[in-house]
């Protein structure tokens, strides 16, 4: 499978047209970034790390029933997956208020949610990611009351695989976003990538942070440290492959 020209160049990720139409190549790259873009680092190996951590959890998830468009790891920090139209949505999912929730809203940090708040923010940095609700969606052409349906409803899903499956490896999942896209056929699969870059996780014993809140509180030197530990818990030794 080939690389041809770019289609989109994001924060972290370049994605490319690949020989065959329904395919993508992604490739993670080293940066890392907060703030909307604002600040931005090259971190060693950490678009290789995302990478393979984004595909073990597409992969266990797809065990559970939800289909994503991860179809193989070409390389440690490409990816080939199904093409497709993404949905400008971030889906966010919350089972402890922490961050912009304890700032915007009157909720104590570390309030368990159950059940879990489903959020969904416009995905456009001009507009700084604004809330959406249902309404809003609509009038704004960005997807239907049933597709809106459908995205709550497989978020959750997710949540509840994705719960239990780092809570296996001692990590509790206090948040995270994804993204979904429609393939050609019109369904509507989980696309983007699940990794430490869009999630909050804390140890389950320590409660320490292992994912990008530390770079985005100016903790640069550990950040890479918490992605490793991260990927050493949840990637078996047979597939580690970095
Ligand atoms: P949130 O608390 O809304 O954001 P902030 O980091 O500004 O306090 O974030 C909730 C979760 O969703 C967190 O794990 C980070 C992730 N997220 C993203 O990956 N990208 C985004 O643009 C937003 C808003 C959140």
């Amino acid at each position: 499978m080939d690389k041809k020209e770019l289609i989109n160049s994001g924060k972290v990720k370049s994605v490319y047209n690949s020989t065959d139409d329904d395919k993508v190549i992604i490739e993670f790259r080293d940066d890392m970034t907060a703030g909307d873009g604002a600040r931005k680092e090259v971190m060693a190996n950490k678009g290789a790390y995302n990478a393979i951590i984004s595909a073990k959890i597409f992969k266990v998830l797809e065990e559970n029933g939800v289909e994503t468009q991860f179809i193989e790891l070409l390389e440690p920090n490409v990816m080939l997956a199904k093409k497709l139209e993404m949905i400008p949505i971030e889906v966010i999912v919350r089972n402890i208020a922490t961050g912009s929730l304890v700032r915007k809203y009157p909720i104590a940090d570390g309030t368990r949610l159950e059940p879990p708040i489903v959020q969904m923010d416009f995905k456009d940095d001009d507009y700084h990611d604004p809330m959406l609700n249902d309404s809003l969606i609509k009038a704004l052409g960005i997807a239907t009351q049933e597709e809106i349906e459908i995205l709550t409803e497989k978020a959750l899903k997710i949540n509840e695989v994705l719960v239990k499956f780092f809570a296996d490896a001692g990590i509790i999942l206090v948040d995270f976003k994804v993204e979904f896209g429609k393939d050609m056929g019109g369904n509507i699969l989980l696309g983007d990538e699940i990794s430490p870059d869009g999630c909050r996780l804390w140890d389950s014993e320590t409660l320490d942070m292992l994912d990008k809140e530390l770079f985005r509180k100016g903790k640069d030197s550990e950040v890479m440290d918490a992605y490793v530990e991260v990927y050493n818990r949840i990637i078996p030794d047979s597939e580690k492959v970095i």
